[in-house]
């Protein structure tokens, strides 16, 4: 099983002191997470390329692009903002491996990511393209939702698969679910309200962290 991985999630933060907030828990994250949405994929819109490149931290950036048919101009720009991995929706591209590859030739991880009720069958033929799959616990749009036991058939299938993956699930983790996630093969959690929802973000980390002792 690969190395676990503690991926905040700033869309529950406040974007307009997003480095303060980085700050905070910074030295317990592997990775940042950020969630950019188009209003087209799904119904919100977040921030895009120009706010990426404003976040200062040495943690990896994990891009999450939950938009329509991603163009290689527009993937550029978040990998010059310093996207250190991103994600795309199998559902939002017409032929995914085109964007996975790009991502891939621009020396970046390449990740794909499936909703709640996407069969694992879809991403078969990526798997050997990726560095990380995405299994969404919730569907995608919105921070605080309830994470959906039933996505974990797919995390264990992948995981029987594909033993040295990074497997990362994103919605609705708190210190009761990543738990759960962990015990059927995930090994990077992404969490927003979890974090930044509470007061003291570090004890909310440490919690997190000891669920998985
Ligand atoms: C939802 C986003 C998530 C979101 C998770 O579409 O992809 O990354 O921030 O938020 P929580 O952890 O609050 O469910
Ligand atoms: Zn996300």
């Amino acid at each position: 099983m690969p190395k676990i991985k503690l991926a905040p999630s700033i869309l529950s933060a406040d974007f307009s002191k997003v480095n303060d907030e980085i700050k905070q828990v910074e030295k317990y994250s592997d990775l940042i997470h950020i969630d950019i949405m188009d209003g087209i994929f799904v119904p919100p819109t977040t921030v895009d390329s120009d706010f990426v490149k404003k976040i200062k931290t040495k943690v990896p950036l994990d891009v999450h692009l939950m938009v329509h048919e991603p163009s290689d101009s527009y993937l550029k720009g978040f990998i010059d903002a310093g996207a250190s991995s991103i994600t795309i929706h199998e559902e939002a591209c017409k032929d995914p491996a085109k964007q996975l590859s790009f991502i891939k030739k621009n020396d970046i991880g390449a990740s794909i990511s499936i909703k709640p009720k996407t069969p694992l069958d879809k991403i078969r033929k990526y798997l050997d393209m990726v560095d990380m799959v995405l299994i969404m616990t919730v569907e995608p749009g919105w921070a605080g939702q309830k994470f959906i036991q039933s996505t974990m058939e797919k995390v264990r299938e992948l995981r029987q698969l594909k033993p040295n993956l990074d497997i990362e699930v994103d919605g609705g983790i708190n210190p009761y679910t990543v738990r759960t996630a962990y015990d059927e093969g995930a090994n990077v959690f992404v969490a927003g309200n979890a974090i930044f929802g509470k007061k003291d973000r570090v004890a909310a980390i440490k919690e997190i962290l000891g669920s998985l002792k």
